[in-house]
C-alpha cells in the first residue's frame, strides 16, 4: 500500500513538473527557477565563444545546435522544416504534432523535402528590410534598430508572453501576439491569433495596408504603389466567390505536396501567403523575377525569387479569387 502511495506521489510530482514545463514556452526558453541550470546551456561567464557570452560563435549557430539538421536538442528541425519527436525528450508529453509534420514557419534550407528557394537570411549580416522606411518595395531605406537579422530578432530565447516566444519588442515596435497552444504545442496545424501580422509589420511597416479598396486608392499608392489589403476577415467573399483550398482547384504547394490554407476563423494575415522562415515553392514564367522582374534581389533567394510564398507561381491568388 505504502509503495502504491509513493508511486502515485511520484507520478503526481512528475506530471506537475511536466505541466510547469508546458507553461514555460517549451524547452530551455523561460520559466526559469532561481537556481536554474538553463543559463549554462547557452552562456559561459568567462570563456564564451560568441558575443552576449554565448557558447557558440553566433546566435544562429547557437540555435542550430538544437534546432538544426544534424543535432538533437529540439524536436523542431527548423533547418529542414519538420518535426521529429525522437530528437528531444523535454517536451514529448506536451506536443500534439505529427512525426515528420511540416513546421508552420517553413524551413531555412529545405522544406517538404526540397531545397529552399527563398528564406529570411538569419546569418546576422543583413541590416535592412523591404519597406522598413517610407516606401514599399524599397530595400534599406532604414536600418533595422537591432542590427543584423538573426533568430533573436524575432524570438526571445528566454521566453516571452507572446505566441512562439516572439520578442515583446521587435525593431523598436512593441508587439503582442496571443498564445494559442501553450499547454499542448501543435507545430503543424495553423492557428494564428490576433497580432500575427504585427510581427512582420515591425520590420516591413509599409506592407501593412489595411484599408478597404487599397488596391485602387491613390493615397496608398504614394507609399510605393497600390497595395493588396491585409488583415480583413478570411471569410470575406470577393466578387461573390467562396474561398477554396488550393488542392481543390489543383494547385500544388512548394515541393509538390498539397497544402491547405486555413480558411476559417481568422483574418488574412501575412502568413496566409508567406512562410516566416523559408519556402521551397518555385516561380516560373510571369511569376519569376521578384518585385522588379529582373531577378536582381536581396536576401537569401534564387533568381526567380519565391519571396517566402507558400505556393508555386504565386498561386495563392486563386484560392480566393478563382478568376
Ligand atoms: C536557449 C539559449 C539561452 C538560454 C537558455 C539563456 N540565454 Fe541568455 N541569451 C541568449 C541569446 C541568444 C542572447 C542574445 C540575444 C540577442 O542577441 O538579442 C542572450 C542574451 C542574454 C542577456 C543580454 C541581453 C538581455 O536580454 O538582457 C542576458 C543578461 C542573458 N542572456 C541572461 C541569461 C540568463 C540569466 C539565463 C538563465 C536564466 C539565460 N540568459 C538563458 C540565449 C540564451
Ligand atoms: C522574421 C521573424 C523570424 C525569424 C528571423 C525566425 N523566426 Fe522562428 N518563427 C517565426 C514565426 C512567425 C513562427 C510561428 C509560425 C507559426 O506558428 O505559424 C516561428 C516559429 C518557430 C519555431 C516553432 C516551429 C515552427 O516552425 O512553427 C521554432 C522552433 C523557431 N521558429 C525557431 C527559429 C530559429 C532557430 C530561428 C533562426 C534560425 C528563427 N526561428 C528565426 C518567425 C521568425
Ligand atoms: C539546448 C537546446 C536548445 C537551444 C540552444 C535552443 N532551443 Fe529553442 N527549443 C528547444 C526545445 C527542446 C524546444 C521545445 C520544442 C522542441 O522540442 O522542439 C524549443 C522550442 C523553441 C521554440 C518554440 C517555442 C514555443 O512557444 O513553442 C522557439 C521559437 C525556439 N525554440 C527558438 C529558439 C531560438 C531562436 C534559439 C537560439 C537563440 C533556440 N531556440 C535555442 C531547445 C533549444
Ligand atoms: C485570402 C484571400 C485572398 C487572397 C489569397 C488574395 N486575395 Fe485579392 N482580395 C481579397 C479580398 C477579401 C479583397 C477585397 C479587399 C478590400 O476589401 O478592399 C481582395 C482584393 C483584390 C483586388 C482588388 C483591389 C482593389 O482594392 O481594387 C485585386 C486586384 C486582388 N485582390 C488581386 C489579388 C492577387 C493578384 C492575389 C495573389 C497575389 C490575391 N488577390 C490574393 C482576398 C484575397
Ligand atoms: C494575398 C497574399 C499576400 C499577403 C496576404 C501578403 N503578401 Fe507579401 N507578397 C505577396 C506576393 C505575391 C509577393 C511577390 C511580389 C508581388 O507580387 O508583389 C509578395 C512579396 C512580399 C515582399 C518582398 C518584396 C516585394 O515587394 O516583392 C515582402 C517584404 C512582403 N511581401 C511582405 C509582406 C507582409 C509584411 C505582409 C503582411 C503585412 C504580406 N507581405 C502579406 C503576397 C502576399
Ligand atoms: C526583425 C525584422 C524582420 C521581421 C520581423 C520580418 N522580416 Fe521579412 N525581411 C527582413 C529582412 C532584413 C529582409 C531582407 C533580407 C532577407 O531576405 O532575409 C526581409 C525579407 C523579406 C521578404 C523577401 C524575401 C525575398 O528574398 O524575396 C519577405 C517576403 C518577407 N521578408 C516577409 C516577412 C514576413 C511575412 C514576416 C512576418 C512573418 C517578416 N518578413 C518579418 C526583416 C524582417
Amino acid at each position: 500500500m505504502i509503495k502504491i502511495v509513493i508511486v502515485f506521489a511520484a507520478a503526481l510530482f512528475f506530471s506537475l513538473t511536466i505541466s510547469s514545463v508546458a507553461s514555460a514556452n517549451g524547452g530551455p526558453h523561460g520559466g526559469y527557477a532561481p537556481a536554474t541550470d538553463a543559463c549554462a546551456g547557452c552562456h559561459r561567464t568567462h570563456t564564451a565563444e560568441g558575443p552576449q557570452l554565448l557558447i557558440a560563435t553566433s546566435t544562429y549557430g547557437l540555435c542550430m545546435t538544437c534546432h538544426g539538421s544534424t543535432t538533437g536538442g529540439a524536436d523542431t528541425n527548423v533547418q529542414d522544416g519538420y518535426f521529429l519527436d525522437s530528437r528531444s525528450t523535454s517536451t514529448n508529453a506536451i506536443t500534439s504534432t505529427a512525426t515528420n509534420g511540416y513546421l508552420l514557419a517553413g524551413g531555412f534550407t529545405m522544406y517538404k523535402g526540397t531545397a529552399a528557394t527563398s528564406s529570411h537570411d538569419v546569418s546576422g549580416s543583413v541590416t535592412t528590410a523591404w519597406g522598413n522606411g517610407a516606401n514599399r518595395g524599397v530595400v534599406g531605406s532604414l536600418a533595422l534598430a537591432r542590427g543584423g537579422l538573426d533568430c533573436a530578432s524575432c524570438h526571445d530565447p528566454h521566453g516571452s508572453t507572446n505566441y512562439r516566444i516572439m520578442n515583446n519588442v521587435v525593431n523598436s515596435v512593441t508587439i503582442s501576439m496571443a498564445q494559442v497552444d501553450e499547454s499542448v504545442k501543435d507545430y503543424d496545424t495553423e492557428h494564428w491569433s490576433t497580432g500575427q501580422s504585427d510581427l512582420c509589420t515591425a520590420c516591413h511597416a509599409t506592407y501593412h495596408v489595411t484599408t478597404a479598396g487599397s488596391g485602387s486608392s491613390a493615397s496608398v499608392a504614394t507609399a510605393g504603389g497600390y497595395a493588396h489589403r491585409i488583415d480583413m476577415p478570411y471569410s470575406y467573399s470577393f466578387n461573390n466567390k467562396t474561398n477554396v483550398n488550393p488542392e481543390t482547384i489543383g494547385i500544388a504547394a512548394g515541393g509538390g505536396t498539397t497544402y491547405t490554407l486555413p480558411l476559417a476563423g481568422t483574418d488574412v494575415v501575412c502568413q496566409t501567403c508567406h512562410l516566416p522562415h523559408g519556402t521551397s515553392a518555385t516561380m516560373s514564367g510571369l511569376a519569376a523575377g521578384g518585385a522588379t522582374g529582373s531577378g536582381t534581389l536581396p536576401g537569401n533567394t534564387t533568381a526567380t525569387d519565391s519571396a517566402l510564398l507558400r505556393l508555386n507561381n504565386r498561386a495563392v491568388c486563386e484560392t480566393c479569387h478563382q478568376k
